[in-house]
């Protein structure tokens, strides 16, 4: 299972990307306006930070448009996916790249059929929300084992990626059902890390370790 951060914020990518742990990294617009940076510099520097895929989010509405600024996107660095609303457009725009052998992340999947669209316009990555749909009373890891049934029925080569992820309970039950890539926010990625237990016994390790005779 490959781990991406979802986050523009460079200091906590280098931070993670330290740990060892970082295969990639997704941003949004709500992320980059919270970065507090212009979108083509922050994006260059964590391209020059992960050497893994780097999604970057359009932000127009019409397939043409759309297309134009996966075109521009893709120029930055190699390793940039074009990050895509699941909307109509968006997916006639997915078919274009497709066909230019640019890469896709579909972003705001809430529903299987948007899933299979998805795969089907020829989308590299599907990016189902669960952390929105729990906001709502919705189960989102439903979503998760539903499409992932639904890719291997058929043999579909788009990955899934799971995000919106809130707690390390959404990764775990991601790797379970066999989920490509899971996005998560540093605090998640730490999280998964830590147990009490481990604390706990490490600290009666490192005392007894003192009272052994040097
Ligand atoms: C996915 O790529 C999005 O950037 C992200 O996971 C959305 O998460 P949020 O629902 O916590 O904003």
């Amino acid at each position: 299972m490959k781990f991406f951060i979802d986050t523009a914020d460079v200091n906590e990518i280098k931070e993670m990307n330290d740990m060892g742990l970082v295969d990639g990294v997704t941003t949004n617009p709500s992320l980059i306006y919270k970065s507090g940076r212009k979108f083509e510099e922050v994006i260059k520097e964590i391209c020059d930070l992960v050497d893994g895929p780097i999604s970057a989010e359009t932000v127009t509405l019409e397939a043409k448009s759309i297309f134009d600024e996966a075109i521009k996107l893709k120029d930055i660095h190699p390793n940039i996916v074009v990050k895509i609303p699941l909307i109509t457009e968006g997916l006639k725009a997915v078919k274009m790249c497709a066909a230019e052998g640019i890469k896709t992340n579909v972003t705001l999947c809430f529903n299987a059929s948007q899933a299979l669209l998805a795969a089907k316009a020829g989308a590299t990555y599907i990016s189902p929300f669960v952390g929105r749909l729990d906001d709502i009373t919705h189960v989102g890891m439903d979503l998760i084992e539903d499409i992932c049934t639904i890719y291997q029925n058929y043999d579909f080569a788009t990955e899934v990626l799971v995000a919106s992820i809130r707690n390390p309970l959404h990764v775990l039950e991601a790797s379970l059902m066999g989920a490509d890539v899971a996005t998560m926010p540093a605090q998640v990625m730490k999280q998964l890390a830590h147990h009490p237990l481990t604390d706990i016994g490490l600290k009666k390790f490192l005392d007894d370790w003192e009272k052994v005779p040097k």
